[in-house]
């Protein structure tokens, strides 16, 4: 999942379109010491010690040896290198290109042309980025954009495998919007035409990113004295959670860091109901008495700050889903196929924090449909 959605940030965002298996390829290109891949992973895998370590320490670790520490700050300073030049590849091919005006406004590289642009706007002008901040920004969008629709991706496929009544439906979906197409054709499909008939696929992504958001809890400095009102319920194991006495309110001051905990958000029985911690892709599609809580959905924050490539990541999602139960049935995985469902749940979604919450056995079993 990893490498399908480098490629996919790379091909939509940064013009940099390359086969899978050309990306597998462990021969760094000329000029490199690591692959484009391997140093994106790398950096992506060292971000939080690179954070951590001042340069100084780094550089002192490369003379005095420290075991672990030593191999680790120089294994992290040659991934950021190396992703450094290879950006400054991707820059410098990108401005020759909007100096010729070879880019266009419908380009395959539209994201990293603005940048660009705005790199080579005259200085003292508001949209001027300077070549620190055109590369921090290109990072910024290839690390947001590519792990967490990574690991939320990956939880997704052990969902399908551990919910075969599920996969069906969505390819059921697939092959509808698709029809007259065997499995392994090769589709000819638009966003415009096809990407709002995949109703029930959306559904179950958003219902992976309830059960597993990304980041399930953020921090947001308070710079605005401010009140926020709060209400106290209980949840019985049965019947409607109950609203106990009035509500109350909770005095905020300025300077505070309040902590926003997204996943008690997605749980809570006061807007997703006594089964809120089933999975039920059903949740998220509207009816004629029901819709489903906005509000208390946000796995991609919200407000000024909340995510921008939010819609990439669901389009992104969606196709990738579609397309591969289209081809393929998700399975688990063979050895844990006498296991109870509560049994292989409970090692297949296994996680840990990261950056991001990353699954950390997220292993099924494909089987090509014919
Ligand atoms: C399932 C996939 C994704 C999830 C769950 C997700 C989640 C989030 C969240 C929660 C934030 C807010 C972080 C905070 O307040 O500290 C955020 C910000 C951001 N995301 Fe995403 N994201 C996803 C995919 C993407 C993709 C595909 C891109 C780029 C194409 C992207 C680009 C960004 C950027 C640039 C920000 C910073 C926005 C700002 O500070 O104004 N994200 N994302």
């Amino acid at each position: 999942m990893s490498q399908a959605t480098l490629l996919v940030i790379s091909a939509a965002g940064f013009g940099r379109r390359v086969s899978w298996t050309a990306d597998s390829s462990d021969e760094p290109p000329a000029g490199h010491r690591l692959t484009f891949r391997s140093a994106v992973m790398n950096s992506v895998e060292n971000v939080i010690f690179y954070v951590l370590t001042p340069t100084w320490f780094n550089r002192l670790l490369s003379f005095v040896k420290v075991p672990y520490l030593s191999a680790r700050a120089h294994i992290t300073q040659q991934g950021f290198e190396e992703l450094k030049s290879h950006m400054l590849d991707l820059v410098s091919s990108a401005r020759a290109e909007v100096a010729e005006g070879k880019i266009s406004g419908a380009s395959d590289a539209a994201l990293l042309r603005n940048l660009v642009e705005a790199n080579m706007t005259q200085e003292g002008d508001y949209k001027r980025l300077t070549d620190g901040e055109l590369l921090s920004n290109i990072f910024t969008f290839l690390l947001a954009g590519h792990e967490t629709s990574a690991h939320s991706l990956s939880f997704a496929f052990v969902l399908l495998a551990l919910y075969p009544e599920v996969q069906q439906k969505i390819y059921n979906e697939a092959a509808g919007v698709w029809s007259g197409n065997t499995p392994t054709a090769d589709l000819n499909s638009t966003y415009k035409e096809d990407f709002s008939k995949l109703e029930y696929t959306m559904a179950f992504f958003r219902e992976t990113l309830r059960l597993y958001p990304s980041e399930p809890r953020l921090a947001k400095d308070v710079h605005y004295d401010t009140v926020l009102p709060a209400v106290n319920f209980s949840a019985g194991s049965k019947g409607s959670p109950t609203v106990e006495g009035s509500s109350f309110s909770v005095a905020v001051p300025a300077g505070s860091v309040l902590i926003m905990d997204i996943w008690a958000l997605h749980m809570n029985p006061l807007y997703w109901g006594e089964d809120a911690e089933d999975f039920k892709p059903e949740r998220f599609i509207d009816s004629d008495s029901y819709r489903w809580p906005r509000n208390a959905f946000m796995p991609f924050s919200n407000g000024a700050r909340s995510c921008i490539g939010q819609r990439f990541a669901l389009t992104e999602s969606v196709c990738i889903l579609a397309n591969v139960v289209r081809r393929y049935e998700i399975l688990v995985p063979d050895e844990l196929v006498a296991k109870s469902a509560r049994e292989q749940r409970d090692a297949l979604l296994k996680w840990t924090t990261g950056i991001t919450i990353t699954p950390t056995n997220a292993r099924v079993k494909f089987r090509r449909r014919v």
